[in-house]
């Protein structure tokens, strides 16, 4: 496995194996990508085996341009302008009609499309020099954590694929908000970065918000966001809103709290935040699940974080990573 820094002929390397149909990891504001020419049908199905990812969950495009939205979008609904002009380049996918030059293996034979546009310097450049859209899930084993550093993708898909561009750590840390704008009221599929209130800032409509509809890998998902079991750790989880330090007893149990208590703790007590910056605990949240799902504990205690602004988007893949089933 090769890992290229994100300079320009990093760059100019990783858009040439695109270009020759070969699936390379490619970092994001949000999160690690898998990507490949999405408008190449063989390279898109390596996606999904390289994964181990059911043909029934759909992937993002990511796009560079207006130009290469109308390209995969047909009939956009009068919101997109508005949230295009808001958000992007930036965390927020859309739900929006397809053109037909957008294969069903990249929508799991949905009618609708998921684009986004990133806005990761490298990743911006890259889709500008392969001059197509690239489809890309996050890059992680389906249903493990998701990659925040190009480590994390080594670690998990290194025997698996050949090329990871090195973009450092990833801004956000959790994946883009996903809004369905093919239904009125918009609903929220996935919450992420960008959040209800700032939508409605925009559109003068307050989303739906799907939070966790029954679902199942047989049938197409609405939005990984509905599995009920996602981002998950080998090590059994448990969630609190106030983990007691009685808990950290057992050397075995990692107690995590969402900010660094005001108290000295025990080495197997740990935080998302040191300051109590919810971005930065977002920022922190995968790679410190990764962490302690590698450093032998039997259990991981976590603390929820304040049901408010990010909170929600980081409470939402806790939830999910604490699922079993
Ligand atoms: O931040 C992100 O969105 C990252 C970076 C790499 O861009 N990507 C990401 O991709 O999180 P992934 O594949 O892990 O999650 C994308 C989800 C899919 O699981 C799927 O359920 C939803 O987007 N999705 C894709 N197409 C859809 C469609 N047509 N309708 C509804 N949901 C869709
Ligand atoms: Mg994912």
């Amino acid at each position: 496995m090769n890992r290229l820094e994100a300079n320009s002929d990093g760059i100019a390397r990783i858009a040439e194996r695109l270009r020759g149909g070969e699936v390379c990891a490619v970092p994001s504001e949000t999160v690690y990508g898998l990507a490949a020419n999405a408008l190449d049908e063989s390279a898109v199905a390596r996606i999904f085996e390289i994964k181990g990812r059911p043909h029934s969950d759909p992937l993002i495009v990511h796009i560079a341009s207006m130009e290469m939205l109308a390209q995969v979008v047909s009939s956009p609904p009068a919101t997109l302008e508005p949230l295009a002009r808001a958000f992007w380049p930036g965390p927020m996918t859309l739900i929006l009609h397809k053109q037909p030059v957008v294969s069903d293996l990249i929508t799991a034979g949905l009618p609708t499309v998921a684009v986004r546009m990133p806005a990761h310097p490298a990743l911006r450049r890259l889709i500008q020099e392969c001059g197509f859209p690239l489809a890309a899930p996050s890059a992680n084993p389906f249903g493990y954590v998701s990659p925040t550093r190009a480590e994390h993708v080594a670690l998990s898909l290194g025997d698996k694929i050949d090329w990871i561009l090195d973009g450092g750590e990833c801004e956000h840390g959790i994946e883009s908000t996903i809004i369905n704008l093919c239904q009125t009221p918009p609903v929220i599929l996935r919450q992420g970065p960008i959040q209800p209130e700032m939508i409605e800032a925009v559109i003068g409509i307050f989303p739906g918000v799907v939070s966790s509809a029954p679902a199942t890998t047989a049938t197409p998902q609405l939005s990984p966001g509905t599995l009920p079991r996602h981002y998950s750790p080998l090590t059994p989880m448990q969630l609190v809103s106030q983990p007691q330090l009685s808990q950290a007893d057992d050397p075995r149990t990692a107690v995590v709290f969402w900010a660094k208590p005001s108290y000295s703790c025990p080495a197997n007590v740990h935080w998302l935040t040191a300051t109590g910056d919810m971005a930065e605990a977002a920022r922190n949240l995968f790679d410190v699940l990764r962490s302690l799902d590698s450093a032998n504990y039997s259990t991981l205690v976590f603390q929820m974080a304040p049901d408010e602004g990010l909170g929600r988007a980081i409470n939402d893949r806790l939830k999910r990573a604490a699922t079993r089933t």
